[in-house]
């Protein structure tokens, strides 16, 4: 089929039986969702949806990545919604580097407290050869401020005032302590929009300029997003055509297999290199949605290589799983086998390599689903950027309707403050009286019962 689709025939099996989107209890809500909608664009609280930052960085991005134009490295700092669309983007358009022969241009993606890769980074590459893009929209990150820290010193020391012609910033427009930098040392930057939370950010300046800076066609994305994200804002939309809208009958399916207590969901992408899609959508999915008990836990996992892997599990471990099944009909499928395979394997004589994964994620659907896993095809009929961009804006679109369907708020993630805010006390910043506290008292009692292997 020579679109884009869902495929639904499988979705409503094992404790959905006899259920469809349009029965579902929770699809009466449609007028309720269409209606905050309307309300949340207008307000400006859905910029994920409607994008409307993308006329300026249209204008201005190509004006920052002309300033870093000569550099053939790009360091990105950032974690979280701040680095894993970059990667699944740069793993899915630009797999380049991890070939052979690769030339440039190169992202390396500086996403963990790692001291061995900041380490080599900053003593193999030539300082006047990268440029460090350092993304917060907080500004007040740890872990990517104490790198920016460590690398900031570094571009010091080799370019002496030029350093400042190697840095892009990506931050909050107005405030934080990044954006304080930016004015203070007047570098180059560029705005995380306002209510655009990491996770969501994807299609802004945050996935967008290293996109860019690998020749991806990021715009492409952008156009692929509002497809599919637009029509739910749109002045005209109203509940039925809400109802009609795959993102819903995403959130309306999600809703119930939570309902029943299918607790996981798995993200199975058959598109090889788009492999990082996973990582990307289980935070997504799991910084959204898991709140007051609440939830499904997102299982990453990519075909062929995870049939042997985890597909065991998924087969016949607890009958707790749904699964999104990502699949696309339109890749380059490769060389052709020959006369020349030995006798035993002669069948695969005239077929291409690429026939292999269509059978293969044809054979693991099929088994996925004779063994009962409510599961949805998620169909690309090509896997350019335009077609991620569709695929992300779904995403975003399916992750926020399915949280209001939970009655929790998709957007924050208080309960991770916690650990951020007990590291900083053991680090020493200040104002922290009651972690300091409760952190001694865990203290008192940690590594009181240990046994050695
Ligand atoms: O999705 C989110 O909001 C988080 O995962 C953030 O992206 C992450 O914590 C990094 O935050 P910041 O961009 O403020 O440094």
């Amino acid at each position: 089929m020579s679109t884009h689709h869902l495929d639904w025939t499988h979705a409503f099996t094992a404790r959905l039986q006899g259920l469809c989107v349009e029965q579902s209890s929770f699809a009466a809500r449609a007028g309720e969702a269409a209606r905050r909608l309307k309300e949340e664009s207008e307000a400006n609280l859905l910029p994920y949806l409607s994008m409307p930052f993308a006329e300026e960085l249209e204008r201005d991005l190509p004006q920052v990545l002309e300033g870093i134009r000569a550099c053939k490295h790009m360091i990105l700092l950032g974690i979280g919604g701040s680095a894993l669309g970059a990667r699944a983007l740069q793993k899915a358009f630009s797999p380049a580097q991890d070939r052979p022969g690769h030339t440039g241009p190169w992202l390396w993606i500086a996403d963990n407290i790692d001291a061995g890769s900041l380490t080599a980074w900053m003593a193999a590459l030539e300082a006047k050869d990268t440029a460090v893009v350092v993304i917060s929209k907080s500004g007040g990150t740890i872990e990517t401020m104490a790198q920016y820290f460590l690398v900031r010193r570094w571009l010091q020391e080799r370019l002496g005032p030029a350093w400042k012609k190697h840095v892009v910033l990506i931050t909050d427009a107005a405030s934080g302590k990044l954006r304080a930098e930016a004015v203070q040392e007047g570098l180059p930057s560029l705005p995380v929009p306002d209510n655009l939370g990491g996770r969501y950010s994807v299609l802004s300046a945050v996935g967008l300029l290293p996109a860019a800076f690998l020749g991806m066609d990021w715009k492409g994305l952008l156009r692929g997003a509002a497809a599919v994200a637009a029509p739910l804002i749109d002045s005209a939309f109203s509940a039925s055509s809400l109802a009609r809208h795959p993102a819903w009958h995403l959130a309306v399916w999600n809703r119930e297999l939570m309902e029943r207590g299918y607790d996981e969901l798995i993200f199975f992408s058959y598109i090889p290199l788009w492999n990082y899609f996973g990582a990307w959508f289980s935070q997504l999915w799991a910084e959204s949605l898991g709140k007051e008990g609440r939830g499904s836990m997102p299982l990453p996992a990519v075909g062929v290589t995870d049939q042997h892997s985890v597909n065991q599990m998924f087969l016949d471990g607890p009958r707790n799983k749904g699964c999104l099944f990502l699949t696309c009909d339109g890749l380059d499928k490769g060389p052709a086998f020959g006369k020349d395979v030995p006798a035993h394997w002669n069948w695969l004589a005239d077929k291409r390599f690429g026939d292999l994964l269509l059978a293969e994620g044809l054979g693991t659907r099929m088994a996925l689903c004779e063994n009962k896993v409510p599961l949805v095809g998620i169909a690309m009929h090509k896997a350019d950027e335009e077609a991620a961009g569709r695929l992300m804006g779904l995403c975003m679109s399916v992750t926020i309707l399915t949280g209001w369907l939970l009655d929790i708020n998709p957007i924050d993630q208080p309960a991770v403050e916690l650990g951020k805010r007990l590291a900083n006390a053991r680090l020493g910043a200040p104002g922290l009286t009651d972690e300091h506290r409760s952190l001694n008292a865990f203290l008192a009692v940690d590594g009181k019962d240990i046994q050695e292997f």
